[in-house]
């Protein structure tokens, strides 16, 4: 199966960032990783560039929010236009309350995993849940090494939803490159976010359709 590549523009040129867009015409999502520095130590973009990537791509959005607060950002991610969002669990009292809030915006909501937790944490949730992003790498920073034990978690998840929940999407998120994609599409994953593997590319093009494996 080809999976969709979401390109995460944490590793892009920010003082380029409409030329950056233009050149991510292969990726089918743009992955925005939104960092409070609190939930994690790294601070990176929040609405003004969430607003300005959405006048200048037609893209559908994926809002990864790795922030203490989530329930704040999700009318404001509405009114923007993103399709997807995802939180970490950890980062709310009432997961399965956040995640209806997200569907009745008509919004995708999905759970991020970190790569310390274990599947059964969200397992109650699957019913409700679009997506679940699993963590290849700790949450804050792009360009680290991707964690190989994630893996089974991953076919764990598909076996699952393969069961129980056919519509549930796998995104995979960090140290995705093109050693470990097949793998990772192997195992289930349905969606690949990646930023270092392709900004650090000269042809953006080629780097997504080597994640696809076409
Ligand atoms: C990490 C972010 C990832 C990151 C991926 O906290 O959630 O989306 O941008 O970067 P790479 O692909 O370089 O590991
Ligand atoms: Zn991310």
């Amino acid at each position: 199966m080809i999976p969709l590549i979401a390109a995460s523009v944490l590793s892009a040129d920010f003082s380029r960032l409409g030329e950056e867009l233009q050149a991510l015409s292969a990726a089918d999502i743009i992955h925005l990783d939104l960092m409070d520095g609190h939930y994690v130590p790294n601070l990176s973009f929040g609405y003004p560039l969430v607003q300005c990537i959405r006048k200048h791509t037609d893209k559908a959005l994926d809002a990864h929010l790795m922030v203490t607060n989530p329930e704040a950002y999700v009318d404001p991610l509405t009114e923007i236009g993103v399709q997807y969002l995802s939180f970490h669990q950890e980062t709310v009292y009432h997961p399965h309350r956040l995640i209806q809030r997200i569907k009745a915006n008509g919004i995708k909501a999905g759970l991020a995993l970190n790569p310390g937790t274990p599947l059964g944490t969200i397992e109650a949730l699957l019913p409700d849940l679009d997506f679940v992003l699993i963590m290849s790498v700790n949450p804050g920073y792009s360009a680290q090494s991707f964690i190989p034990n994630v893996i089974r978690k991953i076919s764990e998840l598909d076996a699952i939803r393969k069961q129980y929940y056919p519509e549930l999407q796998i995104e995979v998120d960090g140290g995705v490159n093109d050693t470990n994609s097949s793998t990772l599409i192997n195992s289930g994953a349905d969606i690949l976010v990646s930023a270092s593997f392709i900004f650090k590319s000269d042809n953006y093009s080629n780097t997504i359709n080597s994640l696809k494996g076409i």
